[in-house]
């Protein structure tokens, strides 16, 4: 099994020099010789400082991968309700409901919720749902048979509104539905080990569950039972995903940054935000199956760096569609931003394009080539023309989207995550900026021990 490969040589000179070309302006790439220099030390620093809240206990996910009896459990508990059921439904947002999105959609393909029963082997379809929006989760509901359907509410707090919010609608449709003594064979949580409200609704009513290790935080949690129970119910291979990650894990136990890709990843980015002024962030994969895996990055580049006053701004976008939108403003836009492309190797069935109106220049020359050449052509050519525009990018390869590769790009991501943390000074850890919204919510929405802000109309005639 291949590990993914990360390739750097268009962050760095001489492969970026400062030309401009048609798009004017750019920037120099980051001298080679500064990764066995300055920006070594420094990624020893950070690695020194990530390995130490590692030791005490503060950084859980790292040792997923050898949580056998976690991927034990989650395999006997998938097994046990897999098959009886049509729909599995996650009610989680954030850490809580990208993780299986991203799985589902890289490993199930996107379109594996309208395949016949037959053709998903008897596995379950399966749903997300994260946002509380009436005009989504009604319709949603309306159409899906409750009583073939198993509800995994994902909350490692088990306090946020959205999924409490979510549970408690479907709990009380199910109940006008189902026998009272079935309804909580409907229902699995994944939450804290000890604490919150739905342990307690838990222990009290029999619901089974499965546990958030108490270090591992929501955007950390994809390779604990929040990502690996959706997956392994619908038939995705968790021993390969766990395997995938533990590799990534060994390959970046080492402190020489030009031997560990995570590290890499960090120092660059975080050397063209606070060097050359490159804040914005893209993730770019050149495949349909990563789409949610540029947003599940970022989520957890956003959530874990952006505080203290510092941070970069992670966008999504995807390969070749974006070509048609955002790429304009990567080409010609400011001069600050990296693109990370993500690319397939071996996409599956390449789809030949058959040799027809030969005749018609504008559509001869696709013919004898694949779609899956076309894609990575175009990929190819979009990192070409940004160099020759004097901006940087970056390429992570995967031979396929398997689970084994996509294992140990979650883990790379994650890691890379953690030593920018260490880069920037500040916890990747946690997110105090989002406590205020909460609290705020709670108190508009009546809860007691939270104030209503009073917030107003505004002035009328800035209202127009
Ligand atoms: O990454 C995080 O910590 C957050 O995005 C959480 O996952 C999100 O707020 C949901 O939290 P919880 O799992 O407690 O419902």
């Amino acid at each position: 099994m291949t590990l993914p490969v990360l390739d750097v040589n268009l962050m760095l000179a001489p492969a970026l020099p400062r030309t401009g070309g048609s798009t004017g302006g750019g920037s120099r790439g980051i001298d080679p010789a500064r990764l066995e220099g300055d920006l070594a030390a420094g990624f020893r620093a950070a690695h020194r400082a990530v390995e130490e809240r590692r030791a005490g206990g503060e950084i859980g996910f790292f040792d997923l991968p050898w949580a056998a009896e976690t991927a034990r459990r989650v395999q006997e508990v998938a097994d046990s309700f897999g098959q009886i059921f049509e729909n599995v439904v996650v009610l989680g947002i954030g850490g809580s409901g990208l993780g299986a999105i991203t799985l589902r959609d890289a490993l199930l393909g996107p379109l594996w919720n309208e395949r016949s029963v037959e053709q998903r082997d008897y596995f379950p379809r399966l749903y997300v749902l994260d946002n509380p929006d009436p005009a989504t989760v009604g319709p949603f509901l309306e159409r899906l048979d409750l009583r073939r359907t198993l509800f995994n509410v994902v909350s490692k707090s088990g306090s946020t509104a959205e999924t409490m919010a979510l549970y408690l609608v479907i709990r009380d449709r199910l109940a006008r539905l189902v026998e009272p003594d079935q309804l909580r064979g409907h229902f699995l949580f994944t939450t804290d080990p000890a604490r919150g409200a739905l342990r307690r609704i838990a222990e009290a009513e029999g619901i089974p569950t499965l546990a958030v290790p108490a270090n591992v935080g929501g955007r950390y949690s994809v390779l604990s039972p929040v990502g690996l129970w959706p997956a392994a119910v619908t038939g995705i291979d968790i021993d390969a995903l766990l395997a995938g990650a533990g590799a990534m894990v060994d390959r970046c136990r080492t402190d020489v940054l030009v031997a560990n890709p995570a590290g890499l990843f960090a120092t660059l980015l975080h050397a063209a935000d606070t060097e050359n002024r490159q804040p914005i962030h893209v993730l770019m994969p050149y495949s349909d199956r990563l789409r949610s895996l540029a947003l599940w990055f970022q989520q957890l580049w956003a959530e874990s760096l952006g505080k203290g006053l510092t941070g970069p701004t992670p966008l999504s976008a995807v390969g070749a569609t974006d070509q048609h939108a955002q790429v304009q403003l990567f080409m010609e836009g400011p001069l600050d931003k990296v693109v990370a492309f993500v690319a397939v190797r071996d996409p599956g069935d390449p789809v030949e394009i058959p040799p027809l109106h030969g005749e018609i220049p504008e559509l001869g020359y696709l013919g004898g080539h694949t779609l899956g050449e076309l894609l990575d052509a175009e990929r190819r050519a979009t990192a070409e023309a940004l160099r020759q525009g004097g901006r940087p990018s970056l390429t992570i390869e995967l031979q396929r989207v398997d689970a084994h590769a996509l294992g140990a790009l979650f883990m790379m991501l994650q890691i890379a995550t953690v030593y920018a943390g260490a880069l920037y000074g500040v916890d990747p850890l946690d997110q105090p900026g989002v406590e205020l919204g909460k609290r705020l919510t709670y108190g508009l929405l009546g809860r007691s021990g939270f104030q209503a802000p009073t917030l107003g109309d505004g002035d009328p005639r800035w209202r127009v």
